[in-house]
């Protein structure tokens, strides 16, 4: 009964640059479609198993209402209802999950419980946010980037806060595998996974680009085109908070430093903001900010990742 060759959504590096460029042609195209009012049924009878061990505003609606558009139907699953919560292995649960419906996402704390979730689902699965990774939100931030400046490639990207992070790690693969310079401004202790970033840099390198690290907010924002930061304290951080707050505070993203970055620079956020830590309220809800769009393209992101991992399944 199970189902082979099927293709899992788990990370940017993962995909090829031909993916890559698809799923935001995809994307592009189901936002339009959107927009006329065109209907788009390609999931019909589908079901997409959605289970949630961290909380979720974005993702959990986007996800849901993107598979009512293409005809589907998403199921919301708490770990604080399922067995899962109660100990039932992953092994399990991936194995029973993949008998009812077609496709699975999770969002999740550890890496290696997504990955070990895909090894043993028959369904494709889709990262919806592990520790390390967000690669469904990267792949709308491209969107988002794509829209408004017309082009990925070739453009500078910087990321500042906290860069041992998920939304940094998918940014850093993303700008990588878009040909886009990335740089990266963070203190010690806040860097980014040295494989991620090995990586990351390597295939910048064959596109002719540069991921720089650097400690000083004013040299690394330098005409960056997107100004980016996410929040100080992850989910499942809360408990240092208070120290976070203190080793980051000189990497708020805010009016004066932005000054340094090109004139028309894009400013982005995952979403939930911190506004007065990580981002001032004068750029989050200034003429350069673009996080609702941003939000927006969630929707169009997830419906091209759907579409495209369940068109492919056998
Ligand atoms: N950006 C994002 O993933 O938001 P949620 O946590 O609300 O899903
Ligand atoms: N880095 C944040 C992103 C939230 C969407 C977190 O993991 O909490």
């Amino acid at each position: 009964l199970a189902r082979t060759k099927k293709k899992d959504f788990l990370t940017i590096g993962a995909l090829q640059e031909e993916e890559l460029n698809d799923l935001l042609q995809e994307a592009a195209a189901l936002k339009k479609a959107h927009k006329e009012g065109k209907e788009t049924p390609y999931l019909k009878g589908k079901v997409l198993g959605m289970i949630f061990e961290k909380s979720s505003t974005r993702t959990r609606v986007s996800f849901e209402a993107g598979m009512l558009q293409l005809g589907g139907h998403a199921l919301f699953l708490s770990s604080r209802d399922i067995q899962l919560g109660r100990g039932e292995t992953i092994h399990d649960t991936a194995k029973v999950l993949s008998r009812y419906v077609d496709c699975l996402m999770i969002r999740t704390f550890a890496h290696e419980t997504i990955e070990s979730f895909a090894r043993h689902a028959d369904v494709p699965v889709i990262n919806g946010l592990t520790d390390l990774h967000h690669p469904t939100q990267v792949l709308a931030d491209l969107l988002t980037i794509q829209e408004y400046k017309g082009q990925l490639a070739g453009l500078k990207i910087c990321y500042l806060g906290d860069g041992n992070n998920n939304m940094c790690h998918s940014l850093l693969e993303g700008a990588a595998k878009a040909g886009m310079h990335m740089s990266v401004a963070a203190p010690e202790g806040y860097l980014p996974n040295a494989g991620i970033l090995a990586g990351a840099q390597k295939e910048a390198a064959k596109k002719g680009v540069c991921i720089e690290m650097g400690q000083n907010p004013e040299e690394m924002i330098r005409n960056a085109d997107v100004v980016i930061t996410d929040v100080w304290a992850s989910m499942g951080q809360e408990d240092e908070t208070k120290k976070r707050l203190e080793d980051l505070q000189d990497y708020q993203v805010n009016e004066s430093l932005c000054k340094l970055a090109k004139k028309d620079f894009l400013f982005l956020h995952c979403l939930p903001a911190h506004r007065g830590e990580e981002v001032t309220e004068a750029v989050i809800d200034g003429p350069h900010s673009a996080v609702f769009d941003e939000a927006e393209n969630r929707l169009h992101a997830h419906k091209a990742i759907l579409k495209k991992l369940l068109e492919n399944v056998e």
